[in-house]
């Protein structure tokens, strides 16, 4: 059975590693920023809520929350990104989305002998016994650009661009300062982590890093 934990920053390249991982492993993947996004793409689409009800609202919308709908183009935008962020604290919401994760965990390893989950505490609180363990983080610049060109959008002006990205840069770190300093299931790496910088390499160079650990420490047991 292989278990693959990969957590890390925002447009690190955790959640392309993740996938080229489960394709080369023929094992499922969950991304888990998937689910805080869609609990929060849901509080978004709910105008009449107020902040006082968000707490019960999320955990509402979390227990019917299921695997199939996370594929939405709505789940990817900053609002939604920030909206996740700041439901992410909540202990009683991350119970209900910990034990969705762990029932996906036991299903995959079932069925296909393994699974690869991306997120922030998959390492340290959903899989603390994964067979492998990643924390992949880049600088905030490098972060910031390829955000923008996920966007695909054509700029006019370049003073233009530069404003997004100053944008994207500024909401960036108010989020990785949240997931870093809240009490409940912080972004941390595990201490058994290969920490990994993606700043100045590209997406197939991180998957030969990571499958070199893997299929070395494979071998050697
Ligand atoms: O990975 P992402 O950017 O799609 O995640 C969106 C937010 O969800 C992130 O800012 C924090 C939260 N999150 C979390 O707290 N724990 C996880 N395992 C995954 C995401």
């Amino acid at each position: 059975m292989i278990e693959i934990a990969i957590d890390g920053t925002s447009a690190s390249g955790k959640g392309t590693l993740a996938k080229k991982l489960s394709e080369k492993y023929s094992i499922p993947h969950l991304d888990t920023g998937l689910m805080y996004r869609k609990v929060a793409s849901e509080i978004l689409k709910d105008k009449g809520n107020n902040l006082k009800n968000i707490l019960e609202l999320s955990c509402k919308i979390a227990r019917t929350l299921n695997f199939e709908n996370l594929q939405n183009k709505e789940l990817r935008t900053e609002d939604t990104a920030k909206i996740a962020s700041e439901i992410a604290v909540f202990p009683s919401l991350r119970e209900i989305l910990n034990l969705k994760q762990l029932e996906f965990v036991n299903k995959s390893n079932e069925q296909f002998g393994g699974c690869v989950l991306d997120g922030r505490d998959i390492g340290t609180k959903i899989l603390p016994n994964a067979s492998f363990k990643f924390f992949i983080d880049a600088s905030i610049e490098i972060r910031a650009k390829r955000r923008l060109l996920e966007k695909n959008i054509t700029f006019l002006h370049e003073n233009d661009e530069k404003c997004m990205l100053q944008n994207l840069i500024k909401n960036m770190v108010e989020r990785d300062n949240i997931d870093k300093s809240r009490p409940e299931a912080p972004m941390v790496a595990a201490k058994d982590a290969y920490i990994i910088d993606t700043t100045a390499i590209n997406a197939d160079e991180l998957l030969s890093i990571a499958t070199n650990i893997i299929e070395g420490n494979l071998t050697k047991n």
